[in-house]
């Protein structure tokens, strides 16, 4: 456990193929499986029952697509035999004619009912296959998320479900009524003449297998393509977004030919690209050329030597049009295939990866009695071979107020993080209200923790949303109220639509400090035994956060309280001090006790107060 929390997700992506046996899932999240292909078996057996409908309905749809040539071969046959020209013809007609209709509008309504169960699936599908996703990566980590490739996540999920729709499509709509196409095609020629029959097997063996080799061959060139073209249209993008600079540098020239520079760049592998899609064409337009051209030749000789007659000959010839209509564009169908199986895989290996974080099997969802905090000889570091802790231990009382100071990069921070089990401690024991970190359920420990974390992100919603999302079932006055606790409720009152205004992706709509009071806001209102403050009034002016203070004075009242502040003035009052200093605690007391001891704290304070100490200090 401890070494596969050492590694980056994206080790532990390549590992989970063959580590399965150690696969780690949150038992609250859904059973996916690791490998791409089945992960699509996985929804394809959801649904099973929709999509056995669609395949015998294209099943049923291509068949009669095929047989109508039969049919056609039939009349003909009757009209060919008839001795004389007349009305009557028709009355002897009569079989073949009605199964021409029949398979003419068996062919439109199996479709067509093939495709309504398509629209019907295709959404909730898509939506399955995204809920299932977004509820397993919910479950993964802090360091998951902290990784790289982090904020493209939500897209990975989205292309993810789009592929899978599409290659169930593919192969639905795509491949079975070729396979379907060419093997009724067959059997069909077959009844006509063996020779047909074998001709047409060889020619369809040698164009699927060339068409798939192309397209083989064909991806890579395709890719990079395709990633010449994003990486242009993120140099547009960057350009667009810094659009301000370079007008108020006046680069407008430069920005264009920076824009033309990227464009020659990006024409050689599009082309080479484009290059190969046309020689796939050739290909396509040779081998139907062989089809029809052999197809030809063959019967005409069959029907010279008399082995067919006239209505075999016409129903081979229909056939061989209807093999080249349904099989266009067979190398690019595989081609796209690819890619779609090539986003599920991507969206797997990078979403499906082992949990780092879990909750035991037997760990409690229990509502904490008291809020006392501690550290037993507790060693943590994020990286191998640099350590944060060695060996902490620390107790802090239930109802205790406690300042954090130290250094940056002293971990302060990080000691929140073991609180919150951001990460887990490599050894020692932690202790949250009197249970041990590892025998509560995550979402036990979240509840039962207010935080206030140095720069808090609100969602793209409304402020009252924002706020309530403290306590779900607060009323309006109580949100109202906390809000005026947290010095929020003036500033609301003045957006547009006060409460319901909407705070803008992140809260960018919002200044730094009016963010930090809305977030304030909402943690008075999830009034947890626990209250964290990492810097949280780091963003006000002296005024704003004096009156704050107030307000966090009174949600701290009876909760253990932690807070961070590198302005030492708005932790000197608290009941204790913790000095950090490279991962250890050099200090711990009283602000009074702190300033006699004359050590780090002291000068800190010293240096913050101007190299004098306050006058009532003394
Ligand atoms: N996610 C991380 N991955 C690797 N190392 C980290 C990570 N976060 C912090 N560190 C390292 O751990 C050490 C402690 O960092 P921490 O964030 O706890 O400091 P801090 O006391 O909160 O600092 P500040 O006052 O600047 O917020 C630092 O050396 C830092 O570089
Ligand atoms: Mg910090």
């Amino acid at each position: 456990m401890t070494a596969i929390t050492q590694q980056a997700p994206a080790l532990l992506a390549a590992e989970s193929v063959d580590a399965n046996a150690t696969f780690q899932r949150a038992p609250a999240a859904p059973n996916l499986p690791a490998k791409p292909t089945k992960f699509i078996g996985y929804f394809l057996a959801q649904n099973r029952w929709w999509y056995i409908s669609i395949l015998l309905l294209e099943t049923a749809h291509a068949s009669c697509g095929i047989a109508v040539p039969y049919a056609i071969a039939e009349i003909i046959r009757g009209v060919t035999t008839a001795s004389e020209q007349s009305l009557s013809l028709i009355e002897n007609l009569k079989a073949p004619l009605w199964l021409f209709l029949g398979l003419s509008i068996g062919e439109v309504l199996f479709g067509r009912s093939a495709g309504t169960l398509q629209m019907w699936l295709q959404p909730v599908q898509r939506q399955d296959v995204t809920r299932a996703l977004y509820a397993y990566l919910q479950c993964h980590s802090f360091r998951y998320f902290s990784s790289d490739y982090a904020g493209a996540l939500a897209h990975r999920i989205s292309e993810t479900s789009m592929g899978v729709l599409q290659t169930i499509w593919a192969i639905l709509f795509d491949f079975w009524p070729i396979a379907i196409i060419l093997s009724v095609s067959i059997g069909l020629l077959y009844t006509a003449h063996p020779t047909l029959a074998l001709f047409v097997s060889i020619w369809s063996f040698f164009f699927i297998l060339i068409s798939y080799q192309m397209a083989k061959r064909c991806r890579p060139y395709a890719h990079k393509a395709s990633s010449a073209r994003s990486e242009t249209n993120g140099i547009l993008v960057d350009s667009v977004s810094n659009l301000s600079t370079a007008r108020f540098f006046a680069r407008f020239g430069f920005e264009r030919q920076y824009l033309n520079a990227r464009f020659e760049k990006e024409l050689k592998p599009i082309r080479v690209a484009n290059n190969y899609s046309e020689r796939v064409r050739w290909f396509q337009f040779v081998s139907a050329a062989v089809l029809k051209v052999g197809i030809l030749y063959f019967s005409l000789t069959l029907w010279g030597q008399g082995k067919i007659g006239v209505p075999e000959f016409v129903m081979a010839l229909s056939v061989s049009l209807l093999i080249i209509n349904e099989a266009r564009n067979l190398s690019r169908r595989f081609l796209d295939f690819f890619e779609y199986l090539g986003n599920v895989s991507n969206g797997v290996n990078t979403i499906i990866v082992p949990h780092e974080l879990v909750d035991a099997s037997d760990a409690v969802d229990v509502k904490l009695n008291h809020g006392e905090i501690e550290f037993r000889n507790v060693s943590f570091s994020y990286a191998k071979d640099k350590p944060v802790f060695d060996n902490l231990s620390i107790k802090i009382p239930a109802g205790q107020r406690v300042g954090l100071v130290g250094y940056s990069g002293s971990g302060k921070t990080t000691f929140i993080n073991l609180i919150l089990r951001t990460y887990d401690a490599q050894s020692g024991e932690i202790f949250i209200g009197g249970h041990h970190i590892r025998q509560l359920t995550q979402d036990a420990l979240h509840t039962q923790i207010g935080l206030i974390p140095q720069d808090p992100t609100l969602f793209h919603r409304s402020l009252i949303e924002n706020i309530r999302y403290g306590h779900l079932q607060a009323s309006d006055d109580e949100v109202i109220e906390a809000a005026r606790k947290a010095h929020a409720h003036d500033f609301i009152t003045t957006q547009g639509e006060g409460y319901q205004s909407l705070v803008g992706e992140r809260g960018v709509k919002l200044s730094g400090g009016q963010r930090q009071r809305i977030a304030i806001a909402r943690v008075i209102l999830k009034n947890a035994p626990i209250l964290i403050l990492d810097e949280a009034t780091s963003s006000l002016d002296s005024i704003t956060e004096e009156s704050i203070q107030v307000s966090l004075e009174t949600a701290m009242q009876d909760k253990t309280a932690i807070v961070i502040a590198h302005r030492l003035s708005t932790i000197a009052h608290l009941d204790r001090i913790l000095v950090f200093d490279a991962g250890r605690i050099v200090e711990d007391g009283t602000h009074e006790a702190l300033l006699q001891l004359k050590g780090t704290y002291y000068q800190l304070w010293g240096r913050q107060t101007g190299g004098f100490l306050p006058e009532n200090y003394e």
